[in-house]
């Protein structure tokens, strides 16, 4: 087995203190799905190492460090049983407690990297359509109900952000960042069959399932503590390995400080190592911010100007769109290895799945119309601002904070009680949380959770009882002011 769970493990609830994992059940270096369902009846948690790896020996593996964490709560015994034949008034019923529970979880959202401020009820016709763009989008196929126009439309306006022209581009409207991740690599590995992917250690899960799925040697690199790319660590890896072509993952934004790694400095060490134009393939993972970067001043761009392939962004993310949705584009001259003809659909296709969701292409049309790139430009400024605003009133109230140049997601020490977690969605990793000022996260909005954190950490932190965590190796000793390094 080449790409597994390492250690798997189950415990049951315990009144939210810690855990000991020496007495949990372990399934070592196998995941069975029976079992998991079978042991998931009752309410507990789960605790895991997860790692991806790719097909290759062992003695080639790099040390690949893993942590343990807990998920959130599996909860197998709770589900709506579709009991037929339902009373319209039953599923009225239904719905309309779950909109009350949606409407809740949303207005306390802030650790997702999702925009959740947006208004596309005049849509609400498009429900009548099953639109599906299945196959290539620049190519009509037998399915009339689509929405290729929009599509490409969308992807023009891409293209011209990311600086590319439209006869020099191919791309289309994927399921999501992650999707995008897995073609842009995809791409660089058919491009490069025998390239080894570099990527990273602080990279989003997505890189390390592509690199898994399409079984290719995937090397982890150092970060910096602001979660940049560490281009020593790049070189040594790429000296190690000059016969064999580079496939490089460019993080445009990392997912959990939002580090925009340095594009200019990579491409210098690829050459610096000997690694000509033909012998390297970037790939940007630019699900949140690659859209922010081209409407801030003194940045690094994100163009296709510079020597990369591809870049792949998510449409609900900071355009917002009620399902998952993303963009990817890539160098046209890459794509002959990939496309394949089909009878059936009577079209080409070149993308990851079948069919193909239509709707989302005509959200992302309407929100980029609506908007146009003045509202986007206004958007970024105003999270910019409210992202310092959070910073300076975490760090007034005494904690641990930091806050990348061009990001928009605030770090901070991981508050200890796991209802105050939920409740405001936090995403939590070690001992730092971070918060993304999507556009939605209003200052009014970090006021109202400001207010909660002080209340709380002067019942947490009472009479110098519990400390908070030390995060100087997360966030650096300059940011950390637990009572070693304040
Ligand atoms: C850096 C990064 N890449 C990829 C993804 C995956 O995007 P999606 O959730 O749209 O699949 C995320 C999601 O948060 C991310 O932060």
């Amino acid at each position: 087995m080449v790409g597994f769970l390492d250690t798997l493990v189950f415990l049951e609830q315990d009144n939210n203190e810690s855990q000991d994992v020496d007495n949990l059940v372990s399934f070592e270096k196998d995941w069975d799905k029976n079992k998991v369902m079978l042991l998931s009846n009752q309410p507990h948690h789960l605790i895991s190492n997860i790692s991806y790896r790719a097909a290759k020996p062992k003695s080639e593996e790099r040390d690949y460090k893993t942590k343990s964490f807990e998920l959130a709560q599996v909860v197998r015994a709770t589900c709506l049983e579709i009991d037929e034949p339902s009373s319209d008034s039953y599923l009225k019923d239904v719905l309309g407690k779950y909109t009350k529970k949606w409407l809740e979880r949303t207005h306390h959202h802030l650790g997702y990297p999702i925009n959740s401020n947006f208004d596309y009820s005049v849509l609400g016709e498009l429900n009548r359509f099953s639109i599906n763009n299945v196959g290539d989008p620049f190519i009509e196929g037998g399915y009339g109900v689509q929405s290729r126009d929009f599509e490409i439309g969308v992807l023009d306006w891409f293209a011209d952000l990311w600086e590319i022209k439209k006869d020099e581009y191919w791309g289309y409207i994927t399921n999501g960042g992650s999707e995008g991740n897995l073609h842009g690599i995809l791409v660089g590995r058919e491009v490069f069959p025998e390239g080894i992917l570099y990527t990273s250690k602080e990279s989003h899960y997505s890189v390390f399932k592509a690199a898994f799925i399409l079984r290719m040697k995937c090397i982890q690199i150092e970060t910096l503590t602001s979660g940049e790319i560490d281009c020593n660590d790049l070189k040594k890896q790429l000296l190690q390995n000059k016969d064999k072509p580079a496939i490089l993952n460019i993080n445009i934004g990392t997912t959990v400080k939002g580090a925009i790694d340095n594009l200019d400095l990579a491409i210098q060490t690829l050459r610096d190592c000997g690694f000509s134009r033909d012998r390297f393939y970037i790939h940007c993972d630019g699900a949140l911010s690659s859209i922010m970067l081209p409407f801030q001043d003194q940045v690094p761009r994100v163009t296709f100007k510079k020597s990369i392939d591809s870049i792949s962004v998510s449409g609900h993310k900071f355009v917002g769109c009620p399902m998952p949705c993303g963009i990817q584009i890539a160098r046209i001259e890459h794509m002959k290895e990939l496309t394949n003809d089909h009878d059936y659909i009577a079209t080409r296709d070149a993308t990851i799945t079948g069919s193909r969701n239509g709707h989302t292409p005509i959200f992302l049309w309407f929100a980029l119309n609506r908007k146009g790139k003045q509202g986007i430009r206004t958007e970024v400024k105003q999270c910019l601002d409210n992202a310092e605003h959070l910073k300076e009133r975490l760090k007034a109230m005494g904690a641990s904070v930091m806050l990348n140049k061009a990001s928009i997601i605030v770090v901070f020490e991981r508050p200890p009680e796991k209802e105050f977690i939920k409740r405001w969605q936090l995403s939590c990793t070690g001992n730092i949380a971070h918060i993304c000022v999507m556009p939605h996260v209003t200052s009014d909005k970090i006021n109202e959770f400001v207010i909660e954190l002080i209340e709380k950490r002067s019942t947490w932190y009472k009479d110098g009882g519990k400390q908070p965590p030390c995060v100087a190796s997360d966030i650096g000793k300059e940011n950390c002011v637990c009572p070693l390094h304040k």
